[in-house]
């Protein structure tokens, strides 16, 4: 699956504007600076396709990008502190939500979770929201490279104990880092699995 052409589709920024549900796809939700884009240019290989930054609220938009004509993989904005003005980030936010609950063919939300963090507040919202629409997520530890050996144990302990609250959530955590390549051989496999 990974093998073929990536292509950037489109960004969309209302819920008339997503592309036919046609095939399956996956997507890539957590708070603002946590990794999704970059996640998405390491599974890809793609450096630039999704556009990273630094700033909080760097992606705006439900951003498309294609396997080929066999799979969607869906860069969503960020929830939480955003460096945008409010009613924008109000206007992303509902966005988001009605993705989340309403796409027919997303067959996983991976929901990322920074490594030094672990589940804030309101990741739970959005697992919730995911356990109301009954769509399957996993989560995805990003940034590991950023911690000790020994540190990442008690993150992984709280996540999966935070995870029992979720009927929606898959029990197995994916611990990744984009930058040193940890985990994303890995996070292929699972998607690809998919159908
Ligand atoms: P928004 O679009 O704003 O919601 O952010 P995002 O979740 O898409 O995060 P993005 O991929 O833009 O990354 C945010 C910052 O974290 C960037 O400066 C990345 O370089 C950095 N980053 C992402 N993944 C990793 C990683 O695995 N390790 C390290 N050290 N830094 C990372
Ligand atoms: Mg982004």
């Amino acid at each position: 699956l990974f093998a073929g052409p990536v292509d950037f589709v489109k960004g969309v920024v209302a819920m008339d504007g997503l592309p036919p549900a046609d095939r399956p796809e996956v997507c890539f939700a957590g708070r603002s600076n946590v990794g999704k884009s970059s996640l998405i240019n390491a599974l890809t290989g793609r450096k630039g396709i999704a556009r990273a930054s630094n700033t909080p609220g760097r992606t705006q938009e439900i951003n498309y990008f294609a396997l080929g004509e066999q799979a969607y993989l869906v860069d969503l904005p960020g929830y939480g502190f955003a460096k945008a003005p409010v009613a924008v980030v109000a206007k992303w936010q509902a966005l988001l939500k009605n993705y989340l609950a309403g796409r027919p063919t997303l067959r996983r939300a991976f929901c990322l979770i920074d490594a030094r963090h672990g589940v804030k507040d309101v990741d739970h919202e959005i697992m919730k929201l995911l356990d109301r629409s009954a769509v399957p997520f996993q989560v995805v530890l990003t940034k590991t490279d950023k911690l000790g050996p020994n540190a990442i144990k008690p993150v992984i302990a709280q996540v999966e104990e935070a995870l029992q609250k979720h009927p929606a959530a898959y029990p197995e955590l994916v611990v990744t880092s984009s930058e040193k390549g940890q985990g994303i051989a890995t996070l292929r496999a699972i998607i690809a699995g998919l159908d």
